[in-house]
């Protein structure tokens, strides 16, 4: 689908609320489902990915039933019990989504049945070799194809590891803490910057016997507990708001129910040290997670700083958009240390220079990020492609409102795997 988007010439004013966010969302679904007892899960995302997970543990055998469009109700015995038909043979789509199979990984490699686990065509590309190797050395058999999916899963009982990652990867830590969940002996995951830590809270909620100390992890085999899970906004979708909210002249708008988990909200400190006008109202906490409104108003005078380090995994699905908030503000915004954005549902890094190049966005690709130079009047008038890459589509989006001729966008449907709901909310800004 082509998407065009113009100039927006009237500031965007008003409130939304943020829709669910995509991790807790996956976890809130394969927690319950080998958790033991019924529970309640408000708030579950519409996105695509979400509803791949929620197909795959119904065909586990997991009773999930939805009480209305966004509220789950889910009853386990805590055991798997794969759904018997003549088609199925134990084979398991996980569509586009890369947490699916990747943390599901580490629950089929501990059961007493064989799977299979397949993807589209682009998560049949990214690599899978992160969690082969050490869910492998755990004991479990899986084959591949030069790792990549379908992931072929022999069920096994599986021994506890310690594991120094050299990535930074939230997929990766889920997956060695599920397989450790049930393995024999304890399992201890250690990464160089903290990931996401959505996996660490909720399991604890649910009674895993589980510790975190700085970047090391600690699961204990234990048996997890239903309970009621409301889960909040995602702030990767709020990120394309704030964006909108900074670059759109005279906007002044509050973006509410955001999920503030310190170790997702990387951009509200990059937009802060960007001289963004952003604050942050109602603070709170839900289910373990902290969550708050976010006000944010147009800022003239935006400066471009370097993000590197210990904030890459805090905002990793937020560099494309960080990019083209970059092209709004003074000076150089370079982005190191973030070679992983190569292997999302995109190469986030070439796609992403190469689209913005044709808009007018002085952006130079770099092996591990990018380096941005502003502040740019954007010319626009082009057709970008989204590459299937949900984030790039919106992140061009939000790009196309600051552009001086309409541009068109090739691919605007993958929206609907992380947030199907992203033009509607833009619309009601707008009024
Ligand atoms: C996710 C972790 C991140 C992120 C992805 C969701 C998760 O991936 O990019 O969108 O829910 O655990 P990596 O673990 O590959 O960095």
């Amino acid at each position: 689908m082509l998407k065009s988007v113009k100039k927006q010439t009237m500031p965007l004013k008003g409130e939304i609320v943020i829709p669910s966010d995509k991790s807790v969302s996956h976890r809130a679904v394969m927690f319950s489902s080998i958790a033991n007892g019924n529970c309640i899960v408000r708030n579950f995302s519409s996105g695509a990915d979400c509803h791949s997970t929620l197909n795959l543990f119904k065909a586990l055998g997991v009773d999930i039933q939805f009480l209305d469009e966004k509220t789950l109700k889910i009853h386990s015995s805590g055991k798997l019990i794969p759904k018997k038909t003549i088609y199925s043979n134990n084979i398991y789509s996980c569509g586009n989504s890369g947490t699916t199979m990747r943390l599901v990984s580490g629950i089929l490699a501990r059961q007493n049945f064989d799977s299979v686990l397949t993807g589209d065509e682009s998560l049949s590309k990214r690599p899978m070799k992160r969690i082969i190797e050490p869910l492998t050395l755990m004991g479990a058999e899986i084959s591949s194809v030069n790792g990549h999916a379908p992931l072929s899963i022999k069920g096994r009982k599986l021994h506890g590891i310690t594991y120094p990652s050299k990535l930074a990867s939230a997929q990766v830590k889920s997956c060695i803490l599920l397989a450790g969940l049930g393995a024999d002996g304890e399992t201890t995951f250690t990464e160089p910057s903290l990931s996401r830590n959505h996996t660490e809270l909720m399991l604890e909620y649910l009674g895993a016997d589980i510790k975190a100390e700085g970047n090391s992890v600690t699961i204990r085999p234990s048996e997890l507990t239903a309970r009621d899970i409301d889960i909040v906004g995602d702030i990767s979708s709020a990120a394309f708001f704030i964006v909108v909210g900074l670059i759109v002249k005279g906007s002044d708008f509050v973006i509410k129910n955001v999920g503030l988990n310190p170790t997702r909200s990387g951009i509200i400190d990059v937009v802060t040290r960007m001289g963004g006008d952003i604050e942050i109202l109602n603070k709170r906490t839900v289910s373990g997670e902290d969550v708050g409104d976010i006000r944010v108003r147009y800022t003239e005078n935006l400066r471009g700083c370097t993000i590197e380090g210990d904030d890459i995994p805090r905002l990793i699905d937020e560099l494309p958009v960080i990019a083209v908030l970059a092209s709004q503000a003074d000076g150089e915004t370079i982005v190191k240390d973030a070679g992983d954005l190569r292997n999302k549902e995109s190469d986030r890094i070439s796609c992403l220079a190469k689209e913005l190049t044709k808009i007018g966005v002085d952006i130079k690709e770099a092996e591990d990020g990018f380096i941005v130079n502003g502040k740019t009047k954007l010319q626009g008038g082009a057709e970008m492609e989204s590459y299937h890459d949900h984030r790039l589509a919106m992140s061009f989006y939000v790009a196309g409102l600051v552009c001086e001729k309409e541009i068109a966008i090739n691919g605007f449907e993958w929206t609907k795997i992380s947030f199907p709901e992203f033009e509607e909310l833009f619309s009601k800004l707008s009024l």
